[in-house]
């Protein structure tokens, strides 16, 4: 495994970056830098290679004075922008934005996206829907030719939570094998930021799917908030590879 040793001040520990790590944030870095102008509207999304945009959106902001605005996809996305002294703003005060910038758990040849491996697909993809690019960044292991190939944990449903065993029930109807995803360090389930419950949706990978009918489908069972499932929705996804480049896909 290649290993990037980060030093700080002298006598201060230095550590070593992960090649995953490393891959994550030079996608994410890039992605910032390519997306984000001054007076720029971003979309913050979830999850840990989201952690490096925000350190980069940080750094510009402090380097080239920018004005940027943020709007959040979750509460860790809300304390990432707040603990780093960005500019919180929402989707009432700014319904328009130019750019959300999000990781996936994977992405297909043709940018569909399985998101909500956090748990926090129903407000990435309302960010998203309001935004004029959607931006994916990721590590290598999420880029995938079919959807399925490299995520084995199935497609995250966020589910109203009274409704949970009926909207179970329709998915195995429709050939899915639904998981209640529970807590760690908690009694029950995971509860989302919306108060809601997750119904992780294991389906079998070798079949073809109209993704877009499957996202539909899926979203008309009475009970469903959202499923993690972006198609048709990416502008461009950057994977930072094991070699330490970036490959970029678009459509
Ligand atoms: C959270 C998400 C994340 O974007 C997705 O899980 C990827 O996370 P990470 O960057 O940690 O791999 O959809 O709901």
């Amino acid at each position: 495994m290649r290993s990037l040793l980060l030093h700080g001040l002298r006598g201060v520990r230095s550590y070593s970056m992960s090649t995953v790590e490393q891959a994550k944030r030079a996608a994410a870095f890039m992605a910032v830098d390519q997306h984000v102008q001054n007076n720029t509207v971003v979309g913050v999304g979830s999850g840990s290679t989201v952690v490096y945009a925000v350190e980069r959106l940080t750094e510009r902001v402090k380097n080239e004075n920018l004005q940027l605005k943020c709007v959040p996809t979750s509460f860790q996305a809300r304390q990432l922008i707040i603990s780093n002294n960005l500019v919180l703003a929402d989707l009432e005060t700014c319904p328009e934005l130019d750019v959300a910038i999000d990781g996936a758990d994977e992405v297909d040849a043709h940018l569909s996206c399985i998101k909500g491996g956090g748990g926090c697909q129903t407000q990435e993809k309302v960010v998203a829907a309001a935004a004029k690019k959607f931006v994916v960044v990721a590590d290598y292991r999420k880029d995938s030719e079919r959807l399925g190939q490299q995520w084995e944990k199935g497609l995250p449903v966020e589910v109203v939570p009274f409704a949970y065993k009926p909207v179970a029930i329709k998915m195995e109807r429709m050939g899915f094998e639904p998981v209640l995803r529970m807590a760690k360090n908690k009694a029950g389930p995971v509860i989302t930021d919306n108060g809601n419950v997750i119904l992780d949706v294991k389906f079998d990978a070798t079949q073809e799917r109209d993704w877009k009918q499957v996202e539909s489908d899926i979203n008309n069972v009475a009970g469903v908030v959202e499923v993690g499932l972006f198609v048709g929705m990416a502008n461009v996804a950057y994977f930072g590879m094991e070699d330490g480049t970036v490959k970029t896909r678009t459509p």
